[in-house]
């Protein structure tokens, strides 16, 4: 089997907890009403955000992840009757540039450039954005590069965006891991060629899509042992 000589990450939900930003504001003072009901925000908010960046590919309608970031938050706030508080809005998307990456991240990225592997983020992020985040959770000297799909104006799953690894690292598909915690991610990237390794913290079902994810982990730190001997 090929050797694997990069690894590539999604972002937000993968490296990064999406969770945190309505978590965090859930918990500081005056927030009652938007605590009682924070998950389900939080699942309408990311639910929206993902299902806007599918159908602008589609109907050819691209704007960058920010924008949609907002639109998500917009629908998910008037949904739970909270879409009339700017304070609260203000701040969720705030906590969206800082948040946290998940805490077994930076030893698995160390582990993997100490074995020599190339390493980046490959994300629907617009570049600002995952600078941020990047910056925020300090894991910016692990990382060779952050690819944005900003470079082709599309979201994923559109082939191009995966085309965007190989033009960086001039490696083949079969020497690239793609790791995702989006189900829908790691199957399109299994479709393309990639090894694929999806991250399932929630313990959800394989989604039904024309390929499936090579591995299934249920948090980053098997990365370094998976691609070494995938
Ligand atoms: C990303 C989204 C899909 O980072 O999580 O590309």
């Amino acid at each position: 089997m090929t050797m694997i000589t990069t690894c590539i990450f999604d972002a937000y939900g993968t490296l990064f907890d999406v969770s945190a930003a309505a978590r965090e504001a859930a918990s500081e003072p005056g927030r009652e009403a938007f605590a009682a009901k924070w998950p389900d925000i939080a699942r309408d908010w990311r639910l929206k955000q993902l299902q806007y960046t599918w159908l602008r590919a589609v109907m050819g309608e691209h704007c960058d992840f920010w924008k949609v970031t907002q639109d998500g938050l917009d629908w998910a706030l008037e949904a739970s009757e909270l879409g009339d508080d700017p304070d609260l809005r203000a701040r969720l998307l705030q906590l969206y540039w800082e948040l946290s990456a998940y805490p077994e991240v930076p030893r698995m990225l160390g582990a993997l450039k100490a074995m020599a592997m190339n390493t980046a983020i490959l994300s629907n992020g617009s570049p600002d954005m995952l600078n941020g985040a990047v910056q925020s959770a300090g894991i910016g000297a692990h990382l060779d590069d952050v690819l944005s799909v900003e470079s082709v104006s599309i979201f994923k799953p559109a082939r191009i965006v995966y085309d965007l690894v190989g033009a960086r690292f001039g490696c083949t598909p079969e020497q690239v891991l793609f790791v995702s915690s989006n189900g829908w991610d790691a199957a399109a990237a299994s479709a393309y060629g990639f090894r694929t390794a999806w991250v399932n913290r929630m313990g959800e079902p394989v989604d039904r899509l024309p390929a499936v994810p090579d591995k299934i982990l249920s948090d980053l730190t098997g990365i370094p042992n998976f691609a070494e001997a995938p």
